[in-house]
């Protein structure tokens, strides 16, 4: 059986701020026309709602692995039909990212790595949590940035996958906003 996710989450800013953070951080660097790759949709969509209702044409694509929170999705498009120009966001496992269906992206954050993942991926060949960071860091664009939640349940577990990062892929350190960690892809 899939290793979905049996739970659906609401916005809890005291509890888990990344997407809101993140939110922040593109309109406080007037960020415009990005492509982003966000893991963990969250049943608020917040990232995707935001990003399509404050005029910046940042394109989100958004993989959630809670069916409530697809469900969500879906009712929130057939609502809003606009939010589906520039917001996609499908169900699936993150350990299965297949690159030959992934376009280039500017920015991906990778706010959940190392929380979710258990024995039960492993029983269908899923990817670990350093392949699907590579899969990603691979499809980020020369400058583009890949962003970590600094706290997440499984950062610290996370600190060995941004080593692999920045050895594999040349990835470094370039500061920091809130609670977010930015890694940056070499030039
Ligand atoms: C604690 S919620 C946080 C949601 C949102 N980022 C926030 O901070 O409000 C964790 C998110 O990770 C997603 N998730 C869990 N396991 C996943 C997997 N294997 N693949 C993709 N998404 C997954 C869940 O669907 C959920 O959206």
């Amino acid at each position: 059986m899939l290793n979905f996710w049996d739970a659906s989450w609401g916005l809890d800013e005291r509890l888990c701020p990344c997407d809101v953070h993140f939110a922040e951080y593109l309109e406080e660097k007037g960020i415009k026309g990005a492509s982003i790759f966000h893991f963990g949709t969250g049943s608020h969509h917040i990232l995707g709602l935001r990003t399509a209702e404050n005029g910046s044409n940042n394109a989100v694509l958004g993989i959630t692995a809670s069916p409530g929170e697809y469900d969500a999705y879906i009712k929130l498009l057939i609502e809003k039909p606009r939010l589906g120009a520039t917001y996609k966001a499908y169900f699936g496992d993150i350990y299965q990212l297949d690159p030959r269906l992934l376009p280039e992206f500017d920015y991906v954050t990778n706010f959940h790595t190392c929380e979710f993942r258990t024995e039960k991926n492993d029983a269908y060949g899923a990817l670990t949590d350093l392949e699907f960071t590579l899969v990603l860091a691979d499809r980020i664009r020369l400058g583009g940035e890949m962003h970590f939640y600094t706290g997440s349940d499984g950062y610290k577990a996370t600190l060995a996958v941004i080593e692999g990062l920045k050895a594999q892929r040349g990835f470094t350190d370039t500061g920091s906003f809130k609670t977010l960690r930015i890694l940056t892809k070499p030039r």
